[in-house]
């Protein structure tokens, strides 16, 4: 096929100042394919040293290099490169991130196209950053500046690779920061080839480096690094809250995007089919490995028997297979940890609740880290399975009574990222929409994401905002300017 498979065993160091750097120890770390569990390349893990490179780089990039000087125009332009770049390039992407991820070629292709409308979103955006004229009481002019908050540290996870790069570059380079990306271990490599094209855009040296390597050695250093002015993490809640720990001793800005256990709400007058559908897709996209996930699905009692059976049966048409292969609606997990993670979890869920459909390895394949689209109904919301992330193929589904019932199960959570609520009440729906402890909620949908509006979540799933404007705010510092236009002295002493 593409020449991308022919090349099974690259080796990628990491780059820095514009330059691929190979790491201070040597050592690699391998790069699975996880439908046939194959490696198919080794890349450097860093350490405390690489890592100081790294900001070092960004520091002087930021500090004195050209970027500094970079006009919003120019850095906009050199967005729209970058956009038009991953566009040329969208088919070897998307398989690249296909193979590396496990997700079926169709979903990666979705996700490539999202990059490239990323950049260009960010890229009109340079140029829209405001700031103010404020009418204090003064013969004076009061206005603030908007600069970039410095060098940004920021920590990507596995589920979209090239994309969650995208969602934190972007917005950080309109705003004039300098960057220092750590992929996930398990799939960087979307990322690493990206970086072949800085120069060519227009990029200087040390505005975007990529550092590979593990959370506990190459994350945990960079949030660590004084150097570093703040860092946007999207991950596990548990990480999070050591992310906050120990930027908290160099009061680094921190922005975290942690996932949750998000409730899709369905009432008994919502359109049968699209709930079905959507209840469905809700959960089961991207393997179910979606911080979004709809995992919790609320079904009001009088529909909720044949909602169960329904779902059922259409989960039976769910396509696993190799996800490079069109046809193909679930591929395997991203790796034997989170295999081995989802697998507990089925365990768990048969004593907790009663098995629909799945709950085990599919027979079918030899090799993989496939696991069975799996439903649980009869879930009581206080079992594990309805309140721990489980971040795989797995949904739990249950029952409830009347309106305040699904709001008050609905918030029953420690997370608040995203929700969903079927009706075709505009009274229940907007209702419902208000009483949910979520940053973003769905009506009669789940899961569509537009770069033009916000994402980020409540309570523990994080705080602050990607997306829009708002993700752009987070670059950005606010800088008061006071112009005293009286030229008498101040005549106080
Ligand atoms: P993780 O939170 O450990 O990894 C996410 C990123 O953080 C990776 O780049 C990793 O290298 C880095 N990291 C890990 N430990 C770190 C540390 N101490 N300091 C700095 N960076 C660190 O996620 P993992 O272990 O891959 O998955 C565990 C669970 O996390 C999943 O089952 C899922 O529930 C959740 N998760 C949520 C995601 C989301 O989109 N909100 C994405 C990935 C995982
Ligand atoms: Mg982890």
């Amino acid at each position: 096929m593409s020449s991308s498979t022919k090349t099974e065993f690259q080796t990628y160091d990491n780059f820095i100042n514009g330059e691929w750097t190979k790491n201070a120890s040597g050592e690699m770390f391998p790069v699975y394919d996880p439908s046939t569990e194959e490696v198919i390349a080794q890349v450097a893990s860093s350490n405390q040293a690489d890592v100081e490179k790294a900001v070092k780089a960004a520091r002087a990039a930021f500090d004195s290099g050209p970027w500094a000087t970079t006009s919003a125009q120019d850095r906009g332009r050199i967005l729209f490169k970058l956009a038009e770049k991953i566009r040329q390039n969208s088919a070897r992407l998307a398989e690249l991130e296909c193979r590396n991820t496990g997700k079926p070629i169709v979903e990666a292709e979705y996700d490539i196209a999202d990059v490239a409308t990323c950049f260009e979103y960010y890229g009109g955006l340079a140029t829209k950053v405001l700031g103010s004229v404020n009418p204090v009481p003064a013969n004076a002019l009061s206005f603030t500046l908007r600069e970039p908050v410095g060098v940004a540290g920021q920590i990507i996870p596995w589920n979209y690779p090239l994309l969650m790069a995208a969602w934190k570059l972007a917005p950080a380079l309109a705003a004039g920061c300098t960057c220092i990306l750590k992929p996930a271990e398990q799939t960087p490599l979307t990322a690493l080839e990206f970086a072949n094209c800085f120069a060519e855009v227009g990029l200087p040296p040390g505005v975007v480096n990529i550092i590979n390597g593990l959370g506990e050695t190459a994350g945990a250093a960079l949030v660590a690094h004084p150097g570093v002015d703040k860092i946007a993490f999207t991950g596990s809640a548990a990480v999070g809250k050591l992310i906050v720990k120990s930027a908290a001793d160099t009061l680094k800005r921190v922005t975290l995007e942690l996932g949750g256990k998000s409730p899709n709400i369905f009432f008994t007058d919502a359109d049968w089919e699209a709930s079905i559908d959507g209840a469905l897709f809700g959960v089961f996209i991207n393997q179910g490995e979606v911080c979004s996930a709809g995992s919790r699905i609320l079904v009001e009692k009088k529909i909720y028997p044949q909602f169960v059976e329904a779902m059922t049966e259409k989960a039976k048409r769910i396509k696993l297979g190799a996800p490079l292969d069109r046809e193909t609606k679930m591929g395997p997990l991203v790796s034997k940890e989170q295999y081995d993670r989802v697998s507990s979890y089925l365990e768990l869920g048969k004593k907790e609740a009663k098995v629909a459909i799945g709950g085990n390895r599919p027979r079918e394949f030899g090799k993989g880290f496939y696991l069975e689209p799996t439903i649980f109904y009869d879930v009581d919301n206080t079992a594990r399975i309805a309140r721990e992330e489980i971040f795989g193929p797995v949904a739990t589904v249950i029952p409830f009574e009347a309106e305040s019932d699904a709001i008050r199960i609905a918030n029953d959570t420690l997370y608040g990222l995203a929700a969903a609520v079927w009706t075709r009440d505009i009274y229940k729906a907007f209702r419902v929409v208000k009483s949910l402890r979520a940053g973003i909620v769905w009506v009669n949908h789940m899961q569509p994401t537009y770069v033009e509006a916000p994402w980020g979540g409540y309570k523990q799933s994080g705080f602050g905002r990607e997306l829009g404007p708002w993700g752009l705010e987070e670059y950005l510092e606010t800088k008061q300017v006071f112009v005293n236009l009286d030229e008498a002295p101040i005549n106080w002493y």
